[in-house]
């Protein structure tokens, strides 16, 4: 997955540029570069390596002109260098190209470039992309564009400028990932992400699959797959560019766990009539009768938002009695999976652009069920396939690691748990509804009261190998998630396990060594969390236990106790979550990993 922007209008195109790209270097950061066009002439600067390779190489080589692109890579086809960064040049020069995606039938492609004579000096699926273009550029762009990506299979999202146009001219097309374009007085700006933009301009355009636009100062012209003219809705996003920034945070993902209670508070707000203990659902075309008739759920999703599922199926199959499947993106879409139109299929996504994802929710529906995601990104393409959105208004989470988009993907999924038990049985019991209220202030306490205690644990086993996470029932997927968040964060080997299968195999992992978390709050499972605690301390094991209850209970079988506060058992998941996420957080910082931009990882995974 890979950054995109570009700008054309009147200001000095390459500050532009980078800032954008700075914006969006969380989506890949393996080489960058950016093309100006001045005087009917382009200029490209690349770099291998993180933007600020690249800003040292602009240092060097200024470049000028008032509309160019600008892009930051994640590989896919061709290793991560200079020789394969975008932008990338037809072999004749006439047009500079960046693209997001895979083609999938570039060889193919190539091959018949290479007899027609065009000329390759990359391994990447993109030069074909630029020859293709070229090889129909004869005056207009936009048309050579639409001949060329008829031949195009995969995904993709690219712009491209050319010499060979008159006045300043950036022509896009999108298939799969996303591309939204910015509109203001005599400019207008694209990019992958709205959060690029921000600075800029509030009023959007999100392009739609098959869509190709064309960017002069004047405005945009967008035509659809079948090559008509269409005016995509210009959508005014809420977003503060302040947002965007680190806010005085050391790192995003810190900022971003400590935006926690604001953003839980943000996506119940307004959908929850306390006085009359009802759940509103405003951007749900599924009417209540069909609702009604739902028999099943499955929830799709991958990485986080799958630990998210896994939570969304006990809060379902608990408070609506409804079964509810849950499946990897990746998985479901191969499974043949058995679905009917009393199915209602769930994709949950942050970015609303996970290709595994999309694509499982894309089977689902083939097969005839309702569609609904829960989603953290407006105009994403999860959200424009389904029937129903259930947003989750976390704000731009920039840190790769997720976190607010998990605790908010959990209230979603809880009120979705409710609206379906509110529709199926017609009224909803208030005290559903009691602890909702609490949430964002217990979610605000755990934050302020274990962040200095995680940073001394952090301290204390930064240096250890591995980590075992263990919890029961509807924290066994928080176990799931604190593992994730270590290993993604610190490149610790972390592993989360149902509390009571610790004893059919990873006991044997158990010593001095191996620091075990166990999340043992609430009732009737928290006994059993303690029975494991002792098999661990009997193994010298270290145990860190996570605990809403008092720490005496735990009788000194605990090494470390973090405490929370206690919740229904539904939102407990909600604040047990919060520490762990501080845990990786720390340990990584300590570790002098690159928290924000850990290595191999991308924001959001637009390929298979
Ligand atoms: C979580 O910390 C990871 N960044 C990753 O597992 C992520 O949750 C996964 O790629 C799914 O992304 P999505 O929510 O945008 O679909």
């Amino acid at each position: 997955m890979c950054g995109i922007v570009g700008y054309v209008g009147q200001r000095e195109v390459v500050p532009l540029l980078m800032d954008g790209l700075r914006r969006m270097e969380y989506r890949g950061y393996d080489s960058a570069g950016v093309v100006a066009v001045q005087d009917g002439e382009f200029q490209t600067v690349k770099a291998e390596g993180k933007l600020d390779r690249l800003k040292e190489k602009l240092e060097k080589h200024p470049l000028t002109g008032h509309y160019g692109l600008g892009h930051t890579r994640w590989a896919t086809h061709g290793a991560p260098s200079e020789r394969n960064a975008h932008p990338v040049v037809d072999s004749r020069r006439r047009l500079a190209l960046i693209h997001n995606g895979i083609i999938e039938n570039f060889l193919p492609l190539k091959k018949r470039l290479i007899a027609e004579g065009w000329t390759f000096s990359s391994d990447t699926d993109t030069e074909v992309v630029a020859n293709l273009v070229s090889s129909y550029l004869d005056g207009d762009l936009k048309a050579a564009v639409a001949r060329a990506v008829a031949e195009l299979e995969g995904m993709y999202a690219f712009a491209v400028v050319s010499t060979e146009t008159d006045g300043q001219e950036i022509v896009a097309a999108r298939q799969g990932p996303p591309l939204v374009i910015g509109l203001a007085q005599e400019e207008q700006f694209l990019a992958s992400d709205p959060a690029a933009l921000l600075a800029y301009t509030k009023d959007v355009i999100f392009l739609e699959n098959g869509d190709i636009a064309r960017l002069t100062p004047a405005g945009v012209e967008a035509w659809d797959r079948k090559g008509q003219r269409v005016e995509r809705a210009v959508q005014h996003l809420n977003w503060d560019p302040i947002q965007a920034e680190k806010g005085g945070y050391k790192h995003f993902m810190l900022k971003e766990i400590h935006e926690q209670p604001q953003a839980v508070q943000d996506t119940f707000a307004g959908r929850v009539d306390f006085e009359r203990a009802e759940i509103l659902f405003d951007t749900v075309k599924v009417t209540k009768e069909e609702l009604a008739r739902v028999e099943r759920l499955h929830l799709l999703a991958c990485g986080t938002s799958w630990h998210s599922a896994l939570v969304g199926k006990f809060l379902i199959e608990d408070i609506a009695r409804v079964p509810v499947e849950v499946d990897y993106g990746s998985e479901y879409r191969y499974r043949d999976p058995i679905v009917s139109d009393r199915v209602l299929a769930v994709g949950i996504s942050q970015s609303g652009e996970t290709a595994d994802t999309v694509s499982a929710m894309e089977a689902a529906r083939e097969r005839g069920a309702r569609l609904f995601a829960v989603c953290n990104v407006l105009g994403s393409q999860a959200t424009r396939i389904s029937e129903g959105v259930i947003y989750t208004n976390a704000g731009p989470e920039i840190g790769v690691a997720s976190t607010k988009a998990f605790t908010t993907q959990l209230v979603a999924l809880y009120l979705l748990a409710l609206y379906l038990r509110q529709v199926r049985q017609g009224h909803l019991e208030r005290h559903y509804l009691d602890d909702l209220s609490r949430l964002p202030q217990a979610v605000d306490d755990v934050v302020r009261r274990q962040e200095q205690h995680m940073d001394e644990l952090a301290r204390r086993y930064h240096k250890s190998q591995n980590f075992l996470y263990l919890g029961r029932g509807i924290n066994y997927p928080i176990a799931l998630e604190g593992a994730l968040k270590l290993k993604e964060i610190s490149y610790i080997h972390a592993e989360g396990y149902p509390a009571g299968e610790m004893k059919h195999g990873p006991i044997a992992l158990i010593d001095e060594n191996l620091p075990v978390v166990a999340i043992a709050t609430g009732d009737h499972v928290a006994e059993k969390v303690k029975g494991n605690m002792q098999e661990v301390k009997a193994r010298d094991g270290v145990v860190i236990a996570l605990t809403d209850h008092d720490p005496e209970e735990l009788g000194g079988i605990a090494d470390e106790v973090i405490e929370v506060p206690s919740l229904s058992p539904h939102l407990q998941p909600i604040v047990n979550v919060v520490p762990l996420q501080l845990l990786a957080y720390f340990i990584g910082v300590r570790r002098g990993a690159d928290v924000d931009q850990p290595r191999n990882l991308a924001k959001s995974v637009t390929v298979e």
